[in-house]
């Protein structure tokens, strides 16, 4: 057995990991990073809840149970939750000005849009790797409702005609900020507002890693829409020029109905809403997000009636919520694990952008560089479809390229050197859950 899953290894690994997850505690939760990300971020304290439940049950629970505090009375969940301690980031909550919003709460600063709804599955894999006891199963009574209203949100405020498929109205909302699937749609923001603002990424990261300065202010332009709709979701919908149903978004909302509808069994609660929605979105990702020709899933542009065809691995990713047929997970396979893909054969798989496509870059922000939770996503994925082996592989080369690399942000697949920011929670969890599988089989 590879030496970095002997008995006296692992925890070694598993050690370190932890360190860099207490190392970034703040009052009530994790940040991502020391620095970059200095407050609390929606979909990075589930992944953080999902490692910690393996080696810490209370701060898990914690960790997921401190993200309701930001509810909206809609019921969603701002994608961050400011830390006042913390004051250098931009855009900070000054600029979101969320108090604008009736529904807004107050009792925290928080931002104004979203980001994908991992959370009952967060709660799930906490209670699935606990010891089953009453207090497990309180813990999910207590957060029953709360993981409801904000799946309700999306239902509610989220879907456009009878499809069931939900839409995000900012690239920060899919969690992919920089992908070129937002290229075809951020172009055709002419009006994006030119304004007077200081990023504080490029201060603290090389800016051949980041977004270029020209897509930066059309996401602060859009923000400034929000906010001048008083961050009216059904104005939005109707005056934004970004509007987009993603296929990654709306598998991992499938993941997290199913997650939701377990914990309703487990605890007596209705699902049947949720169950039916979960077939609606699975049968529209097939139906209107499958590309045929290309033989990956794309993302539909509601401002432009039409299908985004960018060549990324979250086109690959409905693998992970058991989304598309044996035929076409085959086909979408054979492309992933192909050198000249995402899979570079001396590098680390995967890259984030297919290496053929004129967007790739190996350094730049979700423009090919290998992050961990993707690599977490695709695991589950060729799982699920029986590819074991690559699988295994998969997860071998990320545990590899974490210990050998560190815990950054994401990584440039040819070389290893890691990107962006050091010491990132979500790298760290994820690889807790890795090892644990690993101890599993
Ligand atoms: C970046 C990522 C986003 C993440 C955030 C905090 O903006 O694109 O997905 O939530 O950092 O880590």
């Amino acid at each position: 057995m590879d030496r970095k899953y002997s008995a006296e290894f692992r925890p070694l690994l598993t050690d370190r990991a932890l360190q860099v997850l207490f190392s970034n505690r703040i009052e009530f939760a994790t940040k991502p990073a020391p620095s970059l990300y200095p407050h609390q971020w929606n979909w990075d304290s589930a992944f953080i809840a999902m490692g910690l439940a393996h080696v810490d049950q209370p701060g898990a629970r914690r960790e997921l149970k401190s993200l309701f505090r930001g509810q909206w009375r809609t019921g969603m969940i701002p994608h961050i939750l400011f830390d006042p301690e913390a004051s250098k980031y931009f855009p900070g909550s000054d600029f979101w000005n969320c108090r604008c919003c009736p529904d807004a709460v107050t009792s925290v600063e928080t931002s104004g849009i979203t980001q994908p709804p991992i959370l009952a599955w967060a709660a799930h894999q906490i209670y699935s790797v606990s010891d089953k006891s009453m207090a497990a199963l309180e813990f999910l009574d207590s957060i029953f409702d709360y993981l409801s209203h904000y799946q309700q949100f999306f239902r509610q405020y989220r879907t456009v005609g009878d499809d069931g498929l939900v839409c995000i109205i900012h690239p920060w909302e899919s969690g992919l900020d920089n992908s070129p699937c937002w290229d075809p749609v951020l172009e055709n923001i002419e009006s994006a507002a030119e304004l007077e603002y200081k990023r504080s990424d490029t201060r603290l990261v090389s800016d051949q890693e980041r977004p270029t300065d020209r897509d930066h202010s059309r996401y602060a332009g859009l923000v400034e829409l929000f906010r001048n709709n008083g961050y009216d979701q059904r104005a939005i919908l109707k005056t934004s020029p970004f509007v987009v149903q993603p296929a990654l978004f709306n598998t991992l909302l499938c993941i997290d109905l199913d997650a939701l509808i377990r914990i309703g069994s487990l605890l007596g609660r209705p699902t049947a809403e949720s169950q039916e929605w979960r077939s609606q979105l699975k049968n529209s990702l097939n139906d209107k997000l499958w590309d045929e020709t290309a033989g990956f899933y794309g993302d539909f542009d509601l401002v432009n009636q039409c299908l985004i065809r960018q060549n990324t691995i979250a086109g690959y990713l409905p693998l992970a919520g058991e989304i598309p047929d044996e035929q076409r997970a085959r086909r979408m396979i054979t492309t992933i694990i192909d050198a000249s893909t995402f899979w570079p054969a001396d590098g680390y798989p995967v890259t984030t952008v297919a290496m053929t496509a004129p967007e790739f870059d190996p350094v730049k922000y979700w423009r090919g560089p290998v992050w961990i939770n993707i690599n977490w996503l695709l695991i589950r994925g060729l799982r699920a479809y029986g590819h074991n082996d690559s699988a295994r592989e998969l997860t071998d080369r990320t545990v590899d390229l974490i210990e050998n690399h560190g815990f950054y942000e994401y990584f440039n697949p040819f070389s290893g050197q890691g990107c962006g920011t050091d010491l990132f929670s979500w790298t760290a969890a994820l690889l807790i859950d890795l090892l644990a599988e690993v101890e599993r089989r």
